[in-house]
């Protein structure tokens, strides 16, 4: 069994840099688009044993050291009382903009009203028997807040920031109810068999420090702490957050995700070497020469030396046109690497 990924996570001794990719089940494959041109995107999560074939497709292409439950942070809108619909975005309907519309929102019992997302971790797990570890996955409060109140990808957020800054009460009223929402979902899912989670963040980045402090943290800390002792290393991953490190520290993660703006060991200094790092490579390099892949893979396996640990990923998710030899030879880099540990 190749538990690697989940030693590094908690922090143990490794033989080599773990390597996993987000957004590792999807277009970038052949077989994920056969598997598409079948059944639509929120079909496809619905289904069990479809959303655990597409989890498994790139631990069998790609031989990456953990599978990824395949789902959205989506997911939890609909039970929510929210309709869901990709076009191919994300678009949520009616969104949430009164008081009034956070009352309506429902805290679900997750098991009964989302019982697929469950089911697909253990047909993953008995499927994987062991081969690599699961990776279960949400939205952090404030990123699934600002896709219920934009209803929409959004560039500057104008309706989740007129909330926040306009109407603070109801912002903290909505995402308490997001948190005690995610709290039960995620827990449920280790649970089911997930054996770490990733919390994304995609959406902090559009904060000050200020508001990330207010507005984003404080739920991130409530929901990490209340998945804390459940036997699943947390990562948290926030997308261009390189001015909220400080702030990102206190959060209380075993895992910090970094993207590709700072170098590992910068944000290991700002994040007091207190973490496992998770990252950092540009996705975009995949789309470069394999020479030029190989060499950008290698200086981030040596930066992230700097690290108290150090999970290999891309900056941020694979991008649809990667060619997949590409990508499988980024895991091939990773995983024939010599270890390099600052002080052994
Ligand atoms: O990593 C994995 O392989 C697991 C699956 C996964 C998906 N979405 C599948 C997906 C994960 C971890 C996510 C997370 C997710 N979803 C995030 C956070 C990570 C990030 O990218 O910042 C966000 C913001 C979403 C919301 C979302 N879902 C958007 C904005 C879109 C449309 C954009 C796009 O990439 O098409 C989706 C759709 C989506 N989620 C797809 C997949 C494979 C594409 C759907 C398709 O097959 O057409």
């Amino acid at each position: 069994m190749n538990d690697l990924f989940l030693r590094a996570a908690r922090r143990e001794a490794v033989e080599r840099v773990p390597i996993w990719i987000m957004r590792q089940a999807g277009r970038y494959l052949p077989e994920y688009r056969a598997v598409r041109e079948r059944v639509d995107f929120v079909t496809l999560c619905k289904t069990p044993e479809l959303a655990a074939e597409v989890t498994l497709q790139p631990v069998e292409r790609l031989g990456v050291d953990a599978a990824i439950l395949f789902s959205d942070i989506l997911v939890p809108a609909e039970p929510m009382g929210f309709g869901l619909d990709f076009q191919p975005g994300p678009v949520i309907d009616p969104p949430v903009r009164s008081a009034a519309d956070v009352e309506r929102i429902a805290v679900f019992e997750p098991e009964s009203e989302v019982p697929f997302v469950y089911e697909t971790i253990r047909i993953v797990r008995r499927e994987l028997q062991g081969r690599v570890p699961l990776i279960g996955f949400g939205a952090a409060p404030l990123t699934l807040a600002a896709y219920l109140v934009e209803g929409r990808g959004s560039k500057n957020f104008d309706h989740l920031k007129a909330l926040l800054y306009g109407e603070p009460r109801t912002a903290h009223a909505l995402l308490d109810k997001i948190t005690s929402t995610l709290e039960l979902y995620l827990r449920a899912q280790i649970r089911a068999g997930a054996q770490a989670i990733q919390v994304f963040d995609t959406w902090a980045g559009i904060l000050s420090a200020a508001d990330y402090a207010e507005f984003a943290l404080p739920y991130v800390k409530r929901l990490l702490s209340f998945l804390e002792g459940a036997g699943a290393p947390r990562i948290y991953f926030a997308l261009d957050s390189a001015h909220l490190l400080e702030e990102i520290s206190e959060c209380g993660a075993d895992v910090i995700g970094i993207d590709w703006r700072t170098s590992l060991s910068e944000a290991s200094r700002r994040l007091g070497h207190r973490f496992v790092l998770q990252g950092n490579l540009d996705p975009c390099v995949l789309l470069s020469p394999v020479a030029e892949i190989e060499r950008r893979a290698k200086a981030v396996l040596e930066d992230g030396a700097a690290a108290p640990g150090h999970i290999f990923n891309l900056g941020h998710g694979i991008l649809p046109n990667v060619p997949v030899e590409h990508a499988l030879r980024l895991v091939e880099t990773v995983q024939s690497a010599v270890l390099k540990r600052s002080g052994s």
